[in-house]
Order: structure tokens, then C-alpha cells, then sequence
């Protein structure tokens, strides 16, 4: 059994990695500006803070033999690629990554994960959606097409930095469009899975669902439990990365909301309309996960989109009974 620390625990994959850790055994922290929201974060011990303040951070890691740092300023396309966030997310990441990494290395922590983003990767690698490039070894010359993901490759370097000059044993991973049941499913952070499910649900049956874009632009999606599984690995490795963490069955956007649709069995068409939209095609490259870990996802992405619609379907159900209730 180790002492785990989990930053970001109030979060989506931070929730559903406590309740891993806690499954297999081992004493868990987790610490976040939220609770989590859905309740599904069952640590053993919860410490409600900011980690941009060091001493929240150096109270978090102390005693840990393990830290998971997943704590980000984040959200999908509507959040990161306006450019109104961009200040916020670049110098809240960057200070919870500082924060927590020199904490961690003053308090004796033995071994640190870091959650690093394909939003790192660059853009002119991602311009052909039918054929994008994503190997761990295409990031440089860098050219990101978003703040969040300058803040990434920043991050990762400052990782990297740590373990060749203080010997800091860190493993990096790049996620690559992470969804399931429990995910930000609303607000204006939410990705297009939770958005595409969201919907769909709330649609009456003869109308259409808003797509950004003009659909055709490309992206792979991994459900949660495979994500949650390669992190464990990836920690139990010798292997430092980064490494892309993700799927490698990309699909185009109009038909990944078709997917929605037909899930939701409902009759229902689909109004691309101007958004944002990020680049234009990008999918997992497993080759190196494959190769270090010995171990890829599997699972397709229509079983985890039938079990995160179910989700969401009760989500948006639930908060109808709320409005009518209210009125
Ligand atoms: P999330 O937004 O659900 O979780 C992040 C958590 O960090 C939130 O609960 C938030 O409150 C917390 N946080 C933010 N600032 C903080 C601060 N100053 N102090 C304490 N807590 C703070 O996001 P997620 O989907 O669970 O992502 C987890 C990590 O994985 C993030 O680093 C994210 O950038 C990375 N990532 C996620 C995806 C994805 O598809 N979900 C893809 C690439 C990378
Ligand atoms: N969010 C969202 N909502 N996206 C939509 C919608 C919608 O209603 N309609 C169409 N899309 C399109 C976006 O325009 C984008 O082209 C594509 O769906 C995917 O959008 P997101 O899932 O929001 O983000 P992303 O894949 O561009 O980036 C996400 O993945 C990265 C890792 O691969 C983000 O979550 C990043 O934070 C993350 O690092």
C-alpha cells in the first residue's frame, strides 16, 4: 500500500483515479480547488485548495510516496481555442505545475505523474484531417496551436528538467481527448463527447444538433477506464515518456455527432455552424505506448459513447425534474 497524492481530484480523471487507487488498495489524498462534483472522488483524505499557493502544495505532498499532478486550468475547444482564457490558462497551469513539482521534490516524494496534453503537438503536423501526425517524436520545431498547449510543453519540460538534475523519477503522459460517464458535461468547458451526448439528449425527436465546423475535421477519443489503466502502467514502468495516451480510432466530428444521434434513437439532423474548431485532424500514435508499456486501449469508441450517453442522458434528465420543480 503507497500514499498516493492526487492534484486535481475534484476533476473528472482526477475523481475517477482516486477511485482506482482506492480500489487497489492504497491510501489516497486528493486535493483540489472544488470538491468533486459528482461525489465520485472517495479519498481518504480531502484537501479543499489552491495549489497556486505553495504552501497548499507543500501541506498536499507531504508524506506521499507517489503524486498524480492532473491539476490544469482547462476545457475543451470552447474554452482553450478563443483566446479568452488563454492568460489564465497558461499562468494557473504553470503555478500548480511549479508549485507542486518543487514540493514535491523538497518533501522527498519518490515519484511524480504529470498529465501533458496532444494539444502540445504542432499544428502543421494536424493540418490534413484524413491524415495527421501525432508520434512523440514529431513535437519539435514546437508550434502548438493553442496557449493551453504551449503551457503543456512548458510543463513537460519542467518535469523533464527535474529528473535529469535532481534525479526526480516523473512519467509523462499526453492525453488525447479523454471522456466518459463523470466528465464536464456542460458550462463551456465541456469536449465534444460530453457535448455531442449532452445534445443529442436534450433534442427533440424531428430537430438538429449544432456542430462546429464543418464536421469534417478529425479526432480520436479514449474512454476513461483505458485512460485511467495506462497512467497505472505508465507509473508501475520504467519508462519516463512523454507518451501519447489515447485511441487511434479517429473519426471525423459530423460523424462522431452522428454516433450521438443514433444512440439516442432519435430522428435527428445535424447544423454545422461557425466555432471554435482547433486543428484540423489529429489522432493517437500507440506506437511507443505499445512498444514501452506492452499494453494499448481496446475498447471502441461506440461502447464508451452508448455508456457516457447513458450518463449524460440521466444528467440532462435530471436537471429537466429540477426546471420544472423551480417553475
Ligand atoms: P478537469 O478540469 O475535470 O480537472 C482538473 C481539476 O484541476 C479541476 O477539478 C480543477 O478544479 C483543478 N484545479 C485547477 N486549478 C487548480 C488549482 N489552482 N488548485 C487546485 N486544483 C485546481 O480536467 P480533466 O479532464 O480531469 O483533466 C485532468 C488533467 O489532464 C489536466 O491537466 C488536463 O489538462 C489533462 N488533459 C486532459 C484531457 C482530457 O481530454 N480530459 C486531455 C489532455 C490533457
Ligand atoms: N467542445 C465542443 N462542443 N466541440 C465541438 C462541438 C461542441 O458543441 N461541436 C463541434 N466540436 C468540435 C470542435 O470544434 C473541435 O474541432 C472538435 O469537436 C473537438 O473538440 P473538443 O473535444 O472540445 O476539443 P479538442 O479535441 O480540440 O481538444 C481537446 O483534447 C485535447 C487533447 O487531445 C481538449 O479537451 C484539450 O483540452 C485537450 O488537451
Amino acid at each position: 500500500m503507497k500514499k498516493i497524492l492526487v492534484c486535481g481530484a475534484g476533476g473528472f480523471i482526477g475523481g475517477h483515479l482516486v477511485n482506482r487507487l482506492k480500489a487497489d488498495g492504497h491510501w489516497v489524498r486528493g486535493v483540489d480547488l472544488k470538491e468533486n462534483e459528482f461525489g465520485n472522488a472517495n479519498a481518504d483524505e480531502f484537501i479543499l485548495g489552491d495549489l497556486r499557493d505553495p504552501v497548499v502544495a507543500k501541506n498536499a505532498v507531504k508524506g506521499m510516496d507517489e503524486v498524480y499532478q492532473l491539476a490544469a486550468d482547462m476545457g475543451g475547444a470552447g474554452y482553450i481555442f478563443t483566446g479568452d482564457h488563454d492568460a489564465d490558462v497558461m499562468s494557473n497551469s504553470a503555478l500548480c505545475n511549479l508549485n507542486v513539482l518543487g514540493a514535491a521534490q523538497n518533501e522527498g516524494v519518490k515519484k511524480i505523474f504529470y498529465s501533458s496534453s496532444a494539444c502540445m503537438y504542432p499544428e502543421y503536423n494536424q493540418m490534413d484531417p484524413d491524415n495527421p501526425k501525432c508520434s512523440e517524436d514529431s513535437a519539435y520545431p514546437a508550434a502548438p496551436d493553442s496557449e493551453y498547449g504551449w503551457e503543456k510543453l512548458f510543463s513537460e519540460r519542467l518535469y523533464l528538467s527535474y529528473h535529469r538534475n535532481y534525479g526526480m523519477e516523473v512519467r509523462i503522459a499526453r492525453f488525447h481527448n479523454i471522456f466518459g460517464p463523470q466528465g464536464t458535461w456542460t458550462g463551456g468547458k465541456e469536449k465534444a463527447p460530453a457535448a455531442m451526448c449532452r445534445k443529442a439528449a436534450e433534442a427533440e425527436n424531428g430537430t438538429s444538433i449544432e456542430v462546429w465546423g464543418d464536421g469534417k475535421q478529425t479526432r480520436s477519443f479514449l474512454f476513461i477506464d483505458e485512460c485511467i489503466e495506462a497512467i497505472l502502467r505508465l507509473m508501475d514502468s520504467d519508462f519516463t515518456g512523454p507518451v501519447n495516451i489515447g485511441s487511434e480510432e479517429m473519426i471525423s466530428i459530423n460523424d462522431f455527432a452522428n454516433m450521438a444521434i443514433a444512440i439516442s434513437g432519435k430522428t435527428l439532423t445535424i447544423n454545422n455552424i461557425k466555432g471554435p474548431t482547433g486543428v484540423r485532424g489529429r489522432n493517437s500514435d500507440n506506437k511507443l505506448l505499445l512498444e514501452k508499456l506492452n499494453w494499448a486501449p481496446s475498447m471502441p469508441l461506440l461502447e464508451g459513447m452508448k455508456k457516457t450517453y447513458e450518463w449524460i442522458n440521466a444528467q440532462v434528465k435530471e436537471k429537466q425534474m429540477e426546471n420544472l420543480k423551480a417553475n
